[in-house]
């Protein structure tokens, strides 16, 4: 298992796992992915053969981090992988000068909660409507 710095490459099976975690309104298009891929903090966990496992993504910001997205291909989960990534991600904005790490999941998210209190994320708030009319998500911070 390789944790690296996302590439160009490897935006298309980054698309394909958004596609397998998130209905499509709710899937991030490609366009944003190849954004992110080049200007923010994107980083995936892979085999040796190049096959993207799962990746996470985020920014720092002066003292400010911030996580965007974290996917596990379905085949692959409950193997540590997203603690994996998440972790891997905050050594990066770390160095970058981030002091907490802020992120929202979505309310009716329980794994990814459950992920997140056990990186040391703790719940802060819950903003309503967050990911549109009804779809409530919970803010969580962590102090690095
Ligand atoms: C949430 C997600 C990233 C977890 O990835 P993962 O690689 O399976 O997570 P890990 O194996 O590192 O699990 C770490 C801990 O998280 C919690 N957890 C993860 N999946 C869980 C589940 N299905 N039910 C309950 N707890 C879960 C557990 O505490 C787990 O520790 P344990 O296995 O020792 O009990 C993955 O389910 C996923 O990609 N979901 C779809 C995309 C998504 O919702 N992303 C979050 C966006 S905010």
């Amino acid at each position: 298992m390789n944790i690296r710095r996302a590439e160009p490459g490897d935006l298309a099976q980054i698309v394909q796992i958004e596609g397998l975690c998130f209905p499509d309104e709710a899937a991030f298009p490609p366009r944003m992915f190849a954004y992110l891929i080049r200007y923010a903090v994107s980083i995936v966990a892979c085999q040796p053969e190049k096959k993207v496992l799962g990746f996470v993504m985020g920014y720092a910001s002066g003292k400010a981090g911030a996580v965007y997205t974290l996917d596990v291909h379905p085949d692959y989960r409950r193997i540590g992988l997203g603690l994996k990534l998440i972790f891997a991600l905050e050594t990066q904005l770390d160095l970058l000068g981030a002091e907490t790490i802020r992120l929202e999941a979505a309310a009716e998210n329980p794994e990814a909660i459950a992920l997140y209190k056990k990186a040391g994320y703790q719940e802060r708030e819950l903003v309503r409507n967050y990911y549109g009319r009804g779809k409530h998500a919970l803010r969580m911070y962590k102090s690095l």
